[in-house]
């Protein structure tokens, strides 16, 4: 009876350990479905050396049992010794050079891969041209993500929007703390650091994952505060033409507030100074107000709220009332009054106004 319980508790054990691992398999959030010529690299490095190491366990676990096997005692011979051998040249030079050419099996793919990931030449090409290759700089905040295209003068926070099939360059600095920019089925992960700039580039080949869903996940991977974890950004990859026409909305938007609830909350929008740290428009005058905090150009249109919630009504009234809930050390917390329900149906109505896609 005891052994049978003992059974039933393993058993259960690896079931909840099937459940969970399941979990690691979102093709939207995995390495393990890759989605772009770097990640389907990193992707074949890590396959080779799964099966360098599952030759080896194979080969050493045939010996072993044989030995075992071959060497158990016998009833009848239980005084027997076997022969006892010391040193054997052949043997000793066999398992010194097997290892020694596992290694370069390792080693030759790894190191022409590192160098071909790390090649970001074109970026500092004399008169580099927009079309010469596209270069988006990353800014990570607690706990949001700013980009811009310096080439064309855009700024936005949280979704990223790039071109298809092509290099996509990044240069990656982090704007207070160390964070790491990842998205998992795409490639990474590099850290954003606070004192020098990392680059290197990706390529979406995709526009989507391939379960259908809309956009890929971006994750900070570095621990950077209580709301490490919570600092999320979505990828929108678009094929090259709708690429450079949302690039052209995005340079010839402004913001609007269309209802009367809507202009209301541009006017508290405005009293209430969130204007003086959210910058509203994709091109701003003053890039240092868009580095504050997270540009809001998009906003109505955003994947997410604060990168974790769906983009709704109820989320956004939730996310302005209490910030501090939603994602803990937040620098919004405390930095303007309590609104009461009126004032947050007009922001809300507001904020949900701001889009680049009319
Ligand atoms: Cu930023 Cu972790």
């Amino acid at each position: 009876m005891k052994k049978w319980l003992t059974k039933w508790r393993l058993l259960s054990l690896f079931a909840l350990m099937t459940l969970v691992l399941a979990g690691c398999g979102e093709p939207f959030l995995s390495a393990l479905q890759p989605a772009g010529e770097v990640a389907q690299m990193q992707y074949d490095l890590m396959m080779l050396s799964i099966i360098v190491m599952l030759v080896v366990i194979a080969v050493v676990a045939v010996i072993f049992i044989y030995v075992v096997i071959k060497f158990r005692r016998r009833k009848g011979e239980e005084d027997k010794i076997p022969e006892q051998v010391e040193g054997n040249h052949k043997l000793e030079i066999i398992w010194t050079v097997i290892p020694i050419l596992l290694l370069l099996v390792l080693a030759v793919p790894l190191v022409s891969a590192t160098f071909k990931l790390g090649n970001v030449n074109v970026m500092d090409k004399e008169n580099r041209k927009p079309e010469d290759a596209l270069v988006i700089n990353v800014r990570a905040h607690l706990y949001w993500w700013e980009f811009e295209y310096p080439d064309y003068g855009v700024i936005t926070s949280q979704d990223l929007y790039v071109p298809t099939k092509e290099k996509v360059y990044f240069n990656l600095l982090g704007a207070d703390v160390k964070h790491a920019f990842w998205i998992p089925a795409v490639g990474g992960k590099l850290d954003t650091n606070t004192d020098n700039t990392n680059r290197f580039w990706l390529k979406f080949d995709q526009e989507k994952p391939s379960d259908g869903s809309e956009y890929f996940y971006g994750k900070c991977a570095e621990l950077c505060g209580p709301s490490h974890a919570l600092m999320d950004f979505k990828v929108k990859a678009l094929p090259r033409a709708e690429f450079d026409q949302w690039i052209d909305k995005m340079k010839n938007t402004q913001a609007v507030a269309a209802t009367d609830k809507a202009k209301q909350g541009e006017q508290l929008f405005q009293e209430k100074s969130c204007i003086g740290c959210h910058a509203v428009n994709p091109v701003d005058e003053r890039p240092e107000a868009a580095r504050t905090a997270p540009n809001l150009a998009t906003f109505g249109e955003r994947a997410k709220i604060a990168g974790i919630l769906d983009n709704d009504e109820e989320n956004i009234r939730k996310w302005l009332k209490d910030p501090e809930a939603i994602k803990p050390g937040n620098k919004m917390t405390n930095t303007y009054p309590k609104l009461n329900d009126e004032e947050l149906d007009a922001l809300t109505e507001y904020l949900q106004g701001l889009k680049v896609e009319k």
